[in-house]
């Protein structure tokens, strides 16, 4: 199928339109490139939270959690597997008393004192301070890496493999080797007029725990997840449980539907 004449690239806009507009109802708007129209941040805000579920509420400022600081050191299995983050930000329990015992943040190996700043005084802004664009200064370390138009701009699956981070893969609870799984998915919408999108299982589980995605998220036999489409994802469901505030955002459609034609 070609994509090159009119009338089917009208019909891919009018599709895109449909899909774009409803994010655009909320959120910061971006420059507006071509396809840069869903809400988008400074590289060096991209994946970086507020966390205030309880922080106000006890006169502290809320929490700033960096993703791309702390994904350099450890894939997203650490934390939202064997350290039970949620991938939904205030969701999780994470008390001061869980920190200082040796949990969450406070883990062994992580904010102790002894690996990373603990948490003691002197230190309660470095977390506590409000400021989603805490310690922006650091992006420019990242300079060297491969590029992105879109997100923190930054090809992570890139950086990986070419060896610029060695995030470790987990802190007691190794991942099982006899659960390797590598298969690219090809992910076939029921309107012919796109390109179905890829899902690279390789890619993905060098960073996440087959349980980051089955059974929760995705069932683990293909075209068997019910409403997968992008309707859903922009709402944060299924691959937009990643790709809207951590993973490459949503607007890098080429990424996940690679034989889209250019312009
Ligand atoms: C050092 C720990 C750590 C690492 C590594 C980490 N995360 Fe997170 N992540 C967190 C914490 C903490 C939160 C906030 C949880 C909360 O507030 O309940 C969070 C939140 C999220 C959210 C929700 C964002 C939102 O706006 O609601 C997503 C999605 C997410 N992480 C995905 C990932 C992915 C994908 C990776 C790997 C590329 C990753 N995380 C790596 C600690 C981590
Ligand atoms: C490594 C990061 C980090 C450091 C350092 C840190 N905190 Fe926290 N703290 C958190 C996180 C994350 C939460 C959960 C916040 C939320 O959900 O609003 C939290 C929660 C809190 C809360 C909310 C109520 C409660 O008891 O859980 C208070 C109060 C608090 N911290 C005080 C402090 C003080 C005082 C210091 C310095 C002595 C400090 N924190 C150091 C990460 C940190
Ligand atoms: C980032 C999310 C994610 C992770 C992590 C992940 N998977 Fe999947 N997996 C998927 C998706 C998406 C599908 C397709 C679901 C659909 O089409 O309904 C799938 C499908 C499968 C299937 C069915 C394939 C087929 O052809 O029917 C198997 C088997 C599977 N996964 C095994 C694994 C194993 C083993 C791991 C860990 C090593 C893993 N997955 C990690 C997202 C993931
Ligand atoms: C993170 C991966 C990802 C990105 C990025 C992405 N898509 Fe998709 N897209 C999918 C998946 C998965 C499906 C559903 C495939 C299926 O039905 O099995 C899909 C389906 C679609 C469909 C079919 C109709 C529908 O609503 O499901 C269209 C049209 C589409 N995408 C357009 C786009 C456009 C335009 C962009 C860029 C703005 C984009 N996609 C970005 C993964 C992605
Ligand atoms: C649990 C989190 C998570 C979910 C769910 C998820 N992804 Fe990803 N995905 C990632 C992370 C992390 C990366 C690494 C790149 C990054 O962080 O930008 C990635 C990378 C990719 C890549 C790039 C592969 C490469 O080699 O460059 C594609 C394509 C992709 N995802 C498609 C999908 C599709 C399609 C879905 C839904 C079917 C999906 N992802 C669901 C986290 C997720």
């Amino acid at each position: 199928m070609s994509y090159k004449t009119g009338l089917i690239k009208a019909a891919f806009f009018a599709g895109l339109l449909l899909l774009i507009v409803p994010p655009l109802t909320h959120g910061e708007m971006g420059g507006g490139g071509e396809w840069n129209l869903l809400p988008t941040l400074p590289a060096e805000e991209y994946g970086n939270v507020l966390i205030n579920r309880t922080s106000e509420k006890n006169n502290v400022k809320p929490v700033t959690f960096s993703h791309w600081i702390h994904r350099r050191k450890h894939t997203c299995r650490v934390c939202h597997f064997e350290l039970e983050f949620n991938m939904k930000v205030n969701t999780t329990e994470i008390s001061e008393a869980a920190n200082k015992s040796g949990k969450y943040c406070g883990s062994p190996g992580c904010h102790d004192g002894k690996v990373s700043f603990g948490h003691n005084e002197g230190n309660c802004e470095k977390c506590h301070n409000g400021n989603r664009g805490y310690r922006k200064e650091r992006f420019s370390e990242l300079s060297t890496f491969p590029k992105t138009k879109f997100g923190n701009r930054i090809n992570w699956v890139r950086a990986l493999k070419k060896g610029l981070i060695t995030p470790a893969d987990y802190l007691t609870i190794k991942p099982s080797d006899d659960i390797a799984f590598d298969k690219t998915l090809l992910l076939e919408a029921e309107w012919a007029m796109i390109p179905p999108a890829i899902f690279p299982h390789r890619s993905h589980v060098k960073w996440l725990d087959c349980n980051n995605c089955h059974p929760d998220i995705f069932n683990i036999k293909k075209k068997t997840t019910k409403h997968f489409s992008m309707e859903f994802l922009l709402k944060g469901e299924f691959c937009g449980a990643c790709h809207l505030t951590v993973a490459f955002p949503m607007n890098d459609c080429k990424r996940c539907h690679p034989d889209t034609k250019k312009e």
